[in-house]
C-alpha cells in the first residue's frame, strides 16, 4: 500500500482556505456523467468535488487512501456512506462494485502515484470500472522544466510569511518532491516533504492507449480553454472505446 500522506493532522485543516470545485468544473463533470449518471472518484478526499457533483443529481462513489480524509467527508452534511459509498485502498488497484459512466482524478492526485507502474496501473483501473463510451477525466499540472535551466532542480510556487514552497525536480527519475515549511502565527515552524511523479501529457495519452482508452480532449482549464504550448495545466478527457 502507498504511503498515506494525508493523515489526521493533514485531513484537519484540508478545506481550511482551499476553494471550492469551480461551477465550470461540476457542470463539465456532470455533463460526463450525463442525466441520472454513475461517477466514481479516485482519491475523493474530503468531499471537495463529489458533494456538489452530487447535488447536481449525479451519484458518486470514491476510492480514498486516507481514513481520515474519509471522516471529515463522512462529518459533512451529505457525506453519509448511504449517500456516497467510499473503499479504503489504493486508487491504482481497488474495486468499487459497479460500473460507471464516469472515473475522474483530479487536483494533480494522478502524480501522488509515485512510479510509472502506479500510474499504469491506475488507467487500466479506470478503464475496468468504465463502461464503453465512459469517460476518465484528469486534471493535472504540466511539468515546470521549462522553468529549470541546465542544472537547476528547484522552483519556488509560492513564498509569504506564513508558507515557503519549493518543487524539487530530478529530471533523471521524473520525480517531484514538494517541500513546504509553513510558520504559525506562533512563530513556530513546520516542514514537510512530499514526493510524486511529474508526468506529461503525451505520457499519460500512452497509458490511457495501454487501458483502452482514447483521447477525445484536452483543454487548459475547465473553463475549456484550448490546451497549447504555454499551458501550465491541464483537462483531460479519455473515452473507453
Ligand atoms: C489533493 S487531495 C485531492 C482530494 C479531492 N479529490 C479534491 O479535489 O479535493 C489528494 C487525495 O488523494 C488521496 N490519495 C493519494 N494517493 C492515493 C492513492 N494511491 N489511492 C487513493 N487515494 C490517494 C489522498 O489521501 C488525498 O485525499
Amino acid at each position: 500500500m502507498p504511503t498515506d500522506w494525508f493523515d489526521e493532522d493533514v485531513a484537519a485543516s484540508y478545506d481550511d482556505g482551499l476553494a471550492p470545485m469551480s461551477e465550470a468544473g461540476i457542470d463539465v463533470l456532470a455533463g460526463l456523467a450525463g442525466p441520472d449518471g454513475r461517477a466514481l472518484e479516485f482519491a475523493i478526499g474530503t468531499g471537495r468535488v463529489a458533494l456538489p457533483l452530487v447535488a447536481r443529481g449525479v451519484s458518486v462513489a470514491g476510492i480514498e487512501l486516507s481514513t481520515a480524509m474519509v471522516s471529515r467527508l463522512r462529518a459533512k452534511p451529505g457525506g453519509d456512506e448511504a449517500r456516497i459509498p467510499v473503499v479504503v485502498g489504493d486508487m491504482a488497484t481497488e474495486h468499487m462494485p459497479g460500473t460507471f459512466d464516469l472515473v475522474y482524478l483530479i487536483f494533480n492526485t494522478i502524480m501522488n502515484l509515485t512510479t510509472q507502474d502506479a500510474q499504469v496501473a491506475c488507467f487500466a483501473n479506470a478503464a475496468r470500472h468504465l463502461r464503453p463510451g465512459g469517460a476518465f477525466v484528469v486534471e493535472t499540472g504540466v511539468p515546470a522544466l521549462r522553468l529549470l535551466p541546465p542544472g537547476q532542480r528547484y522552483v519556488t510556487f509560492e513564498l509569504t510569511a506564513g508558507h515557503v514552497g519549493v518543487d524539487e525536480y530530478d529530471v533523471l527519475t521524473q520525480s517531484l518532491v514538494s517541500h513546504h515549511v509553513t510558520t504559525g502565527p506562533d512563530g513556530s515552524t513546520r516542514r514537510r516533504a512530499i514526493p510524486f511523479r511529474y508526468v506529461w501529457p503525451a505520457e499519460l495519452d500512452l497509458m490511457a492507449r495501454l487501458a483502452g482508452l482514447r483521447l477525445r480532449e484536452r483543454w487548459t482549464g475547465w473553463d475549456q480553454t484550448p490546451f497549447s504550448g504555454v499551458s501550465q495545466s491541464h483537462v483531460s478527457t479519455w473515452i473507453k472505446e
